[in-house]
């Protein structure tokens, strides 16, 4: 091979290593060492590829700087392509589009109204002093109805008002459970709230459902009177539902306490009484039933629907939205 053979040679590899060294280049600054390798002013291999021509013979000069020109401008316009390529993304076959839709920004989600509400109601009893206590939502008939001086001939036992489950449980129909079994395991004094779920098999209408959700109060003490239970269901409905809501108290009956009462609140709108839940004094029963001294100690009691504070608070007026998980519906609240 003469030395102007083996110099066009040279010229060839030069322009496929450059050629694959510009098309590798993932990125910018991979771009920029491959310019600065083959391109470089100084001590690029284009530059030092063209100082070759000076040694060559006169006859040889004319082709080897036709070729030369050649690959210079090929790896001149490979370097070009290879730093348009890195500035765009890498998808779609046109680059990048303006016009596209940005990344869309992920939702956040947040607390189920019920679930705020809940929130809610434990802190404000909590600083009426109530600290929060619990209770199984699969209860037995001793503490969903026994020990809260039920007779086992009330209505209130009826198959076709409870859910029962086999082995003599059933599905707690009120949270009054969560008064009990706080009682069997603790000494006077106490003041409570339980929240939680209970069950009846109610047909579902705009304020009914077979499963809702309510918050139980309990204060036992040295005399604890009605007056004391008046007062906290008032402050906590203006506190809950604001200073000009009106409720009343209703003379009722209920086993478990004697007086009983139900609290009714003025709907929205101001042209309706609904019952928000059921309360009154702890009756002595009760009290012998968990060994509590209803000579010593006097208490009172609250249970109140949860869905239905939740409605009032924000204007709603069927509870089934409140169960279907239609996050147009929830993300308002
Ligand atoms: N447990 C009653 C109900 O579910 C409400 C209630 C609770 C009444 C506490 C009195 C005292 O209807």
């Amino acid at each position: 091979m003469t030395a102007h053979e083996t110099a066009l040679a040279d010229l060839d590899a030069l322009e496929a290593a450059g050629l694959s060294a510009f098309l590798g280049a993932a990125s910018a600054p991979a771009v920029e060492a491959a310019r600065i390798e083959f391109l470089g002013q100084k001590q690029g291999r284009v530059k030092a590829a063209q100082e070759r021509l000076k040694a060559l013979e006169p006859a040889a000069k004319r082709a080897y700087g036709q070729r030369f020109n050649a690959v210079k401008g090929a790896l001149e316009a490979a370097c070009e392509a290879a730093k348009i390529r890195v500035e765009r993304p890498a998808s779609g076959p046109g680059g990048l589009d303006v016009t596209l839709p940005g990344t869309p920004r992920p939702r956040l989600g947040h607390r189920h109204p019920l679930s705020q509400t809940a929130d809610e109601l434990l802190d404000l009893f909590g600083r009426f002093g109530f600290a929060v206590a619990r209770g199984p939502e699969v209860e037995d008939a001793l503490h969903n109805f026994d020990a809260l001086n039920i007779p086992l001939t009330h209505p209130a036992r009826d198959p076709l008002d409870n859910f029962y489950l086999p082995g003599g449980t059933l599905l707690r129909s009120q949270t009054s459970t969560v008064q009990v079994r706080v009682m069997e395991s603790q000494p006077p004094p106490v003041r409570v709230v339980a929240i939680g779920r209970v069950y009846r098999p109610d047909a579902v209408d705009a304020t009914h459902s077979f499963m809702f959700h309510q918050v139980e109060g309990l204060m036992v003490d040295k005399g604890v009177t009605m007056a004391d239970l008046k007062t906290v269901l008032r402050l906590f409905a203006e506190s809950y539902l604001g200073e000009e809501v009106k409720i009343r108290f209703r003379p009722s009956f209920f086993p478990f306490t004697e007086p009983s009462v139900e609290v009714d609140m003025l709907w929205h709108g101001g042209d309706r009484w609904v019952e928000m839940g059921g309360a009154g004094m702890v009756d002595p029963n009760v009290f012998r039933a968990v060994g509590y001294d209803p000579e010593e100690v006097t208490g009172f009691a609250f249970g109140l629907g949860i869905e239905r504070l939740c409605m009032r608070r924000h204007g709603l007026d069927d509870i089934r939205p409140l169960y279907h998980n239609d996050t147009r519906f929830l993300a308002q609240f």
